[in-house]
């Protein structure tokens, strides 16, 4: 079994693919500043297209376009179950590559900025899609707690490959955006998390897997996964989320 069918089949039950609950996302897309009637937003590595279907429902006149490059089966059916026909466009892209449609007002980025090797490039890139004076939704991993060595075997990176959340903000600042509402992930959001990944793959592999190679791989990805985490990255890893305002003045270069 490959890693991604296997992350499909984790994210069952929790299709927002971060450490954050679903009233937590609910929150934060309200607290995004003014938004024009008729804003169009752009998710960058949409996943199972939670947050930009959110965004949607809580502004009512927008648009939006979520890429991903590997859309998951049913994401259509889900926007249009919600009643967003002719609001949302799903596009399976490389974000890297996507030149986009033009200049949107508010860009969603939760989880993804390995799409754009990291998050310096993350917020570079998104200067391409972005009308100046824009919002930009930052979702990426930070320290809670210094990191265990085991906590950094078991990611597989080095201690100052993240910031902790005083140097996200100081980094940001520093590429010029400015950090207004936001949500740091609790400790009961990330076993959540886990606990539904890992529960949802084992329940699959031990009464739903048609065969018992399949068995056999999903309960080995959903033990070894539980293992880092409890062993590993458990009250090490964080997780923040920011509201980040284009400093640019609207109507700049
Ligand atoms: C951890 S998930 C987060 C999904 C979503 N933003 C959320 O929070 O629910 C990261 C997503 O980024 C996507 N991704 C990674 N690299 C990408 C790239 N170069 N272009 C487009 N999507 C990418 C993955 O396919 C995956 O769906």
């Amino acid at each position: 079994m490959d890693f991604l069918t296997a992350s499909d089949i984790a994210h069952a039950e929790h299709p927002i693919a971060a450490p954050v609950a679903a009233e937590a996302v609910r929150a934060l897309v309200r607290q995004l500043g003014p938004v024009p009637a008729g804003a169009t937003f752009l998710d960058l590595g949409c996943g199972y297209g939670r947050w930009l279907m959110e965004a949607l429902a809580a502004h009512p006149s927008a648009t939006g376009v979520g890429v991903d490059r590997l859309l998951p089966a049913g994401l259509a059916q889900e926007s249009t179950g919600r009643g967003l026909t002719g609001r949302v466009r799903w596009v399976e892209a490389d974000a890297q590559d996507w030149t986009g449609d033009g200049l949107v007002d508010v860009v969603l980025c939760v989880g993804a900025t390995h799409a754009f090797g990291g998050l310096d490039g993350t917020l570079q890139a998104v200067r391409r899609f972005l009308r100046p004076g824009g919002r930009l939704v930052l979702g990426d991993g930070i320290w809670d707690a210094p990191p265990s060595p085991a906590a950094l075997e078991h990611l597989e990176i080095g201690a100052d490959d993240m910031p902790d959340l005083a140097g996200l903000v100081e980094l940001v600042q520093a590429e010029g955006w400015e950090p207004g509402h936001g949500h740091v992930s609790s400790l009961a959001e990330w076993d959540e998390y886990e606990l539904s990944w890992t529960g949802s793959l084992t329940t699959w592999a031990l009464h739903d897997a048609p065969t018992q190679q399949e068995r056999t791989d999903a309960l080995e990805i959903a033990r070894s996964h539980r293992t880092a985490w409890l062993r590993g990255w458990r009250r090490h890893l964080g997780f923040a989320t920011l509201v980040l305002h284009d400093v640019r003045p609207p109507g700049a270069a």
